[in-house]
């Protein structure tokens, strides 16, 4: 029995954080046996809000480090970067044909960037859910792996793969579904400013690769509150958020120790950040220093950004010949 295709794919705009960490990441690595995964650096998508060079290179570069520090098994996934498989951008021009106007401008992250950034509300920021629809499409993929903040352009990818499907009257794309992890192992990190989750646009991101002296400044300046006054009384979001922090880097009893002393209101945050920053350290220092090895060897970045795009490729061409044909294009020579 072949195994359910699943695509997921990140923009190369920042480092990864602890929120992508436990939020997505972890879980791609304990799909890789079960699925045939495709994860790939959406370097294309990218250029819709960071539209110059600058740095483009460097953060490929750093996110595929990233995955692979992180655990993502090139022999077993297979890890590509977005331009390197032009069938992606091909696929992209014929789904725009059937992309209506409206329904692109309703989406909520257009919205959202073109009111961000009025100055460059290009035409790839309108299409980006065409494109992202292209990225899962062309493999087949029956499950994309994303976070809340993605389900829209998901079911953009949905409705694309539909009116495909009617339009050529065939059923060549299955219609992808959102896939959610098992016991809500889809943990929401919080971040250090008090409020909301964790991300690397809210500016309150821990990265993966952040040194020890970075990490100990962020943690100690998240916000708190004056502390406790009556005995086991609720904890405000600031300071429930660095609770949270704790549990999901540090062991039950350390938790249980700052939580008494909260209960009991000897709570000093001081302490409490002292830790936390120690065991987010600890927690993350071996993948930095993974990070940095791997950053090392071009050799073996060059190697598995190669058999990733041939393995995409191989895949990509497969349905992009399908399309065509469909569509309707005859080779004349
Ligand atoms: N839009 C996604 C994000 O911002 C990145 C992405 C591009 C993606 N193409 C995709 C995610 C295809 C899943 C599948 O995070």
């Amino acid at each position: 029995m072949s195994k359910p295709i699943v695509v997921s794919g990140i923009r190369p705009t920042g480092y990864l954080h602890l929120g992508n960490y436990f939020g997505a990441v972890r879980n791609f690595i304990r799909m890789q046996d079960d699925y045939t995964c495709y994860f790939f650096i959406a370097d294309i998508h990218s250029l819709t809000t960071h539209p110059t060079p600058t740095n483009l290179q460097a953060g490929v570069k750093q996110v595929l480090a990233e995955y692979l520090a992180c655990g993502i098994d090139p022999e077993k996934s297979t890890i590509f970067i977005q331009s390197d498989v032009p069938e992606v951008s091909e696929l992209y021009a014929f789904l725009n044909m059937n992309a209506y106007l409206g329904e692109l401008e309703r989406t909520t992250s257009f919205k959202d960037k073109a009111r961000k950034n009025p100055e460059n509300v290009n035409a790839g920021l309108l299409t980006y859910p065409v494109l992202m629809a292209a990225d899962i499409i062309i493999h087949k993929a029956k499950f994309v792996p994303v976070g809340k903040d993605q389900e829209q352009n998901l079911e953009m990818a949905r409705k694309f793969a539909g009116r495909f499907n009617r339009m050529y009257n065939h059923e060549l794309f299955p219609i992808p579904q959102p896939f959610t992890f098992d016991g809500g192992d889809m943990i929401k990190v919080p971040g250090l400013d008090g409020s909301g989750k964790m991300g690397k646009s809210e500016g309150n991101a821990i990265n993966l690769y952040e040194d020890p002296a970075s990490i100990r400044k962020k943690v100690m300046r998240a916000v708190t509150d004056a502390g406790p006054t009556t005995p086991n009384s609720e904890k405000p979001e600031p300071v429930q958020n660095l609770f949270t922090l704790l549990k999901i880097v540090s062991t039950p009893d350390v938790v249980a120790h700052y939580e008494e002393a909260y209960n009991n209101c000897s709570i000093r945050y001081g302490d409490l950040k002292k830790q936390l920053a120690e065991e987010i350290i600890a927690y993350t220092e071996p993948i930095r220093n993974r990070i940095i090895e791997i950053l090392k060897d071009e050799a073996y970045l060059a190697k598995v950004a190669q058999m990733g795009a041939e393995k995409a490729r191989a895949s990509a061409q497969a349905t992009l010949n399908e399309v065509k044909s469909l569509i309707g294009f005859k080779r004349l020579f």
